[in-house]
């Protein structure tokens, strides 16, 4: 146990649960916003101080005393509209004179757009094409003005797919739904929920102010190679892939885009500056490591690599 300085966890589900486990087990005081008593209560027994307030009714939120402290800010925008009242929310309920000492915020490699199968890197413009995107560039903006006007250093991280325990596509496998076929799949990256956690606490103690870091594995490929080689990890038989003009007819928008949209990231800066050696640099091994019995709830760590 070392100590260090308080952390607080705005959105404390998957990722910010991890969070608070590598910080506590650190020493460190961790405390959360959720936004019901269920889960509060659910934090409260493995030491998380857990304040209750939702983000959508800036009137629930309890004051926020958050001096010295980093903040952790995981909460997705909401559902409309092309800015974050969330994040707005979030930052009306400072207390007065309890401002954090850092923040690291969680975007979206959304922001960047369509980059024209050039990766992208830090130093683009983001040209966000959706409203979501739109709404996360506007929460990074948000977030990083006020830090500035404050001095208080704000790192970004923008991260495509999160994978791990619990959240891989095994329905869609065993339901039979097709794939996209490989050649019209585009190239994509993911990172294990854990190496994120991890990740944040090194962007925490080595990002710089103000400074935006991609976040990826090493293993970048297309949504249906992940498709299949979660296939082959898990047992399952692979779907039939079908053509672009078959799956434009039979698979919903958002699906489809998942399969279409470019994401390619320069993560160079994230290995440079964050120094982070990554527990599942490949597919391979975060996939063994997300269907393993013993693996790897949030709260538990996660499983041994080599049993
Ligand atoms: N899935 C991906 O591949 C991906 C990729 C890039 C970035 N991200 C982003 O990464 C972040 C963390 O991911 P995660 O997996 O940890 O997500 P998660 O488990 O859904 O956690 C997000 C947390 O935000 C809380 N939240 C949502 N709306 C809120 C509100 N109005 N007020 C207060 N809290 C609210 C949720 O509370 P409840 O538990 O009450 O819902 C939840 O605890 C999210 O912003 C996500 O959008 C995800």
């Amino acid at each position: 146990m070392t100590g260090g300085r308080a952390v607080f966890i705005v959105g404390c589900g998957d990722l910010g649960r991890r969070v608070a486990r590598l910080a506590r087990q650190d020493g460190r005081p961790v405390g959360a916003l959720v936004r019901d008593e269920t889960s509060a209560q659910a934090l409260r027994t493995r030491g998380i101080a857990a304040l209750v307030g939702d983000l959508d009714r800036r009137d629930s939120l309890p004051p926020l005393a958050l001096g010295g402290a980093t903040v952790f800010y995981f909460v997705p925008p909401q559902g409309g509209g092309y800015s974050d009242a969330r994040v707005k929310n979030f930052l009306a309920a400072l207390a007065p004179g309890e401002i954090p000492a850092r923040l690291v915020y969680l975007s979206t490699s959304g922001v960047y757009g369509d980059t024209g199968g050039v990766p992208a890197t830090e130093s683009m413009a983001p040209r966000p094409l959706t409203a979501r995107a739109r709404r996360r560039l506007d929460a990074e903006d948000t977030l990083r003005a006020w830090g500035t006007a404050r001095n208080v250093p704000v790192v970004i991280l923008r991260v495509t797919n999160i994978y791990g325990p619990g959240r891989l596509p095994l329905h869609h496998l065993q339901t039979g739904h097709p794939l996209l076929a490989e050649e019209d799949s585009r190239p994509t990256s993911r990172i294990h929920v854990e190496d994120l956690a991890r990740i944040c606490l090194a962007a925490e103690k080595r990002g710089r102010a103000g400074a935006v870091y991609n976040v990826r594995d090493e293993e970048p490929c297309s949504a249906t190679a992940y498709f299949a080689a979660v296939a082959a990890a898990a047992g399952l038989a692979c779907p039939p892939r079908i053509p672009l003009s078959e799956a434009r007819e039979v698979m919903k928008p958002l699906l489809l885009s998942y399969f279409t949209e470019e994401r390619l990231l320069c993560n160079d800066r994230m290995r440079r500056e964050l120094q982070v050696e990554l527990l599942y640099p490949t597919l391979a091994a975060g996939l063994a490591a997300s269907l393993s019995s013993v693996s790897a709830g949030p709260d538990d760590g996660p499983a041994d690599k080599n049993p």
